[in-house]
């Protein structure tokens, strides 16, 4: 059965036709002929999955879901939270929004850098929506370590492997322990449900 993410992101795609299994042909927006970006105009995580998968779903009419994810830092009151991608510039700049968060908490010494990502999937599902979430703990590193991963994963260290931070350690952590590897387990455990 075919179903749509959301996402032109490759490796996003290749992890979640691995949760979904070979039952599930998952194609990407342009392989459903989508190519322009989805403006991401909500004021929350929910709202911005909401707005991407009701997008693919009014144009192709198919099963599909969509993610939106946020890092969101105590110290900063939850900042950059729905702003991750673009914090710093409206550029995707992952860099520029290391940097920013790094001078940012230089704000606040002494105090706890906590921090944990967040990603809501808002699945279609022959019309309905239902909603999946996952949580990644951590906090943030005073300076970059590593070059996998991206995005934050330079300066985030896991709760669950703390002498590291996510870009040094190998995909198959993040596959285990991520936000969203938690958020589309859970969307893939329901949908095999419903086929049954
Ligand atoms: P998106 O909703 O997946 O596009 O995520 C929004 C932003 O959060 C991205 O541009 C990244 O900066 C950040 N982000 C999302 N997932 C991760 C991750 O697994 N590691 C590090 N940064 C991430």
């Amino acid at each position: 059965m075919k179903i749509v993410f959301a996402t032109g992101n490759k490796g996003k795609l290749r992890e979640a036709a691995d949760l979904l299994g070979p039952d599930y042909e998952v194609v990407s927006m342009e392989e459903v002929g989508i190519v322009e970006d989805i403006e991401e105009t909500g004021e929350t995580l929910r709202e911005n999955s909401i707005i991407k998968a009701e997008y693919v779903y009014e144009k192709t009419g198919l099963n599909c879901f969509a993610d939106d994810t946020g890092l969101m830092v105590d110290c900063l009151d939850g900042a950059p939270g729905v702003h991750s991608a673009r914090y710093a510039t409206e550029g995707h700049d992952f860099n520029a929004n290391i940097d920013k968060l790094l001078s940012e908490m230089e704000k606040h010494p002494g105090e706890p850098r906590t921090a944990h990502f967040s990603s809501v999937v808002t699945l279609i599902w022959n019309g309905e929506k239902h909603f999946f979430e996952g949580t990644f703990n951590g906090r943030i590193a005073e300076r970059r370590a590593g070059n996998g991963g991206f995005g934050y994963d330079p300066v985030f260290i896991a709760d669950a492997c703390p002498d590291h931070s996510v870009a040094e350690l190998p995909i198959s952590f993040k596959n285990e322990h991520s936000h969203r590897a938690k958020a589309l387990k859970a969307m893939a455990e329901w949908i095999r449900k419903q086929d049954r």
